[in-house]
């Protein structure tokens, strides 16, 4: 069994990027800049913010963060996008979701300059990604595509299962499951709420791809021998022994799936790094493409 330390593979990303930046700065050339709004003040996407601006300072991008209130209008919200999309100092930004309830995400997310869709969630991005063309990958999906390639696991003729149909993770990720080349080729299933006996549906999978965020769903008895395992689940989970008063726990359970696995990313230290790793490596490309 083999561990996908994607820990290990966003530090290399990071340093390839670094090393980027440190030529640009060699030419007198202006670095990346990446933005993220976030609204309100949940903790977990707080963190998740607050993490990619650290990311950003180490590989020597400029970064901003902008705080909106939880009470913030959809058109304060719009405004903002537009003053951003505006702005020719900012290369790439997001807008952190989940949005608060008051706010039409997809509005918001259409109003994005396309150009500047570093999370790949445009329309017309998405489109691009469904049909073959170069563009922004949503940045998890991108990052487990890396994984996938940096340990050269084979898709090819594989059946994957996808867990989840969100918009972010499990739907772009059976499209570019499917996608021809490499990570790719493989017969994709997708499965979500409504499935029926999904136990039957994992067993027979060659890769499974959960993103459920029901901590410790997958168990050793619905997969089997040989599996490749990426566990997308990042739920926090009330653990008064642990010095934060919680554990991030993933959607499968480790410990027993672990012993079957041919491949099994871990959590922490598999997916969730490697998102941030992929949203520099977008960050990078859009200023490429606005500075050419
Ligand atoms: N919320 C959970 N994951 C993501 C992500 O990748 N991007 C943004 N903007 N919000 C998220």
């Amino acid at each position: 069994m083999t561990i996908l330390d994607g820990k290990k593979v966003s530090n290399d990303i990071k340093n390839e990027i670094a090393e980027e930046v440190k030529k640009m700065k060699a030419l007198g050339e202006k670095v990346p800049h990446l933005a993220a709004v976030i609204v309100g003040n949940d903790g977990a996407s707080l963190t998740y913010v607050g993490s990619k601006v650290k990311a950003c300072e180490r590989v020597g991008f400029e970064s901003t963060m902008i705080r909106m209130s939880n009470t913030t209008s959809e058109i304060e919200l719009l405004d903002k996008i537009e003053e951003l999309n505006l702005n020719d100092d900012i290369d790439g930004f997001i807008i952190q979701l989940p949005l608060p309830k008051q706010i039409d995400t997809q509005k918001v997310l259409m109003s994005v300059d396309p150009d500047k869709d570093v999370d790949g969630f445009h329309p017309m991005n998405f489109g691009k990604m469904a049909l073959d063309m170069s563009t922004f990958i949503p940045a998890t999906p991108f990052g487990i595509l890396e994984l996938l390639d940096r340990y050269n696991v084979e898709t090819k003729g594989k059946h994957t299962v996808v867990i989840g149909r969100s918009h972010i993770v499990g739907r772009p990720m059976s499209i570019l499951m499917g996608r021809k080349g490499f990570p790719g080729n493989s017969t994709v299933t997708i499965t979500h709420s409504h499935t029926k006996n999904i136990t039957q549906i994992t067993s027979q999978a060659d890769i499974i791809i959960s993103a459920l965020g029901v901590p410790n769903f997958l168990k050793a008895e619905m997969v089997k021998d040989d599996v490749v395992i990426i566990d997308v689940g990042i739920t926090r989970v009330v653990d008064e022994t642990s010095p934060k008063g919680y554990v991030i726990t993933g959607d499968v359970d480790f410990e027993n799936v672990s012993k079957k696995a041919s491949f099994i990313t871990p959590v922490p230290g598999g997916v969730g790094p490697m998102t941030i790793a992929m949203l520099l490596k977008n960050t990078l490309l859009a200023r490429e493409l606005r500075h050419k």
